[in-house]
């Protein structure tokens, strides 16, 4: 079994008689978002692996310019917990607080190690690749509280999730995977309906590795994405019919995109990665959004961190070959363009919104009836 990223799995859920004398003691709540809430709940059981909490300044500002935390572990994503200037002048370091959701339950302790200001051009410069607020992430970023609180967490009740049941812990797909025997895992991560692109990456990775985890995440996403639960009943269809059982496994990560591109490309194979996996998908225009990184700037980055742990598999856009009349990738297909057919989540979209028919090496036809019949709420 692959270690974890830093090589222990983190677990920071709080036994229940700690717990339960938590919820009743008068220490300061913060109320905190879904965004914040999902990060704790990550931590806490070890997708975020070697984090125990909210990152100080010196690791922020390592990630941000290093791609590493101050210790070298490559990191790319800063985690953080932003607050407003009112409320950060209530605390100092030091201070023990308990985080309630938005409905006000009690999610976690947390030990105020530092609080501090960050310098947001710069983050979104080097996280996102840009400073326009064009880019959602960044816009995210820009619009976002101007303080940062850092500490360690750790869960006292596990926050109520939608689609619950898909939402695997770290230690649960190990399990899985150690009972099924597999010695390789490919992870898959996407925020779509599945279309032929993503089935193709997905079985080449099957027949190099022993499973696959298919593992869509379920957070925030961009208007105009799908919602979660159209992705959740689209790959129900597809490995229904069309995937072997006993080799794939499907659940949801629940946290918010970031569509930080080539950064978000290393920290989706680092959370898997602590799920389990020993290899991790990246195709064409990983976690993208619009035209802000080039198609394949997601595989480039992993030469900058051979030290992750997990090995990128880095695929080329699959397209439809009429020469060849299949499924193939410039690899493999020696036909020059005229001959090639593109599949892209443009394209699903474009026949939804025109009720046009399409084409099976684009969308398996059952998938596309459920994307049919979800019409309009399909998406956010
Ligand atoms: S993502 O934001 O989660 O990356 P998406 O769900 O579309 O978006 O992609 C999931 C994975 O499939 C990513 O590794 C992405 O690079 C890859 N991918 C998506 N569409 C294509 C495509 N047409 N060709 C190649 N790879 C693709």
């Amino acid at each position: 079994m692959i270690e974890p990223h830093g090589g222990k799995l983190i677990d920071r859920c709080l036994p229940k008689t700690k717990a339960e004398s938590l919820k009743k003691s008068d220490l300061p709540r913060l109320v905190c978002n879904v965004d914040t809430v999902l990060d704790i709940e990550k931590i806490a059981i070890g997708a975020y692996s070697p984090l125990k909490g909210f990152m100080g300044k010196d690791d922020l500002s390592s990630v941000v310019t290093k791609m590493r935390l101050t210790d070298g572990t490559p990191w790319t994503i800063p985690i953080f917990l932003p607050i407003n200037e009112k409320e950060a002048k209530k605390y100092s370091k030091g201070d023990e607080i308990i985080i309630q959701d938005e409905t006000g339950d009690d999610i976690a302790l947390m030990k105020i190690s530092e609080i501090y200001s960050f310098h947001r051009k710069k983050w979104a410069k080097n996280v996102y690749g840009t400073d326009s607020t064009r880019h959602p992430g960044v816009k995210r970023l820009f619009d976002m509280h101007g303080k940062l609180l850092a500490g360690e967490v750790w869960m006292i009740d596990n926050p109520a999730l939608a689609f619950e049941k898909f939402n695997l812990f770290p230690e649960e797909t190990r399990k899985i995977i150690k009972e099924r025997g597999w010695k390789t895992v490919s992870g898959f991560q996407t925020r779509n309906a599945p279309h032929r692109a993503h089935e193709y990456l997905q079985k080449l990775a099957l027949s190099l590795t022993d499973g696959v985890l298919i593992h869509p995440i379920i957070g925030w996403k961009k208007d105009g994405d799908f919602r979660p639960e159209i992705v959740i009943k689209s790959y129900q269809t597809l490995i229904d019919k069309y995937y072997p059982k006993n080799s794939t496994i499907f659940a949801g990560l629940a946290t918010a995109m970031r569509y930080a591109g080539p950064r978000e490309a290393v920290f989706h194979a680092i959370i898997r990665k602590n799920y389990g996996c020993t290899h991790f998908i990246v195709g064409r225009d990983h976690a993208g959004v619009g035209d802000f990184y080039d198609k394949y700037d997601a595989h480039r980055i992993f030469d900058k961190l051979p030290d992750i742990g997990v090995i990128p598999l880095l695929m080329r856009g699959p397209y439809f070959c009429r020469k060849c009349n299949e499924i193939v990738s410039d690899k493999i297909c020696p036909h020059p363009e005229k001959w090639h057919k593109h599949i892209s989540g443009t394209m699903v979209r474009e026949s939804l919104a025109k009720n046009k028919p399409l084409p099976e090496y684009v969308m398996r036809k059952e998938v596309f009836t459920a994307l049919k019949r979800a019409g309009k709420n399909g998406f956010i």
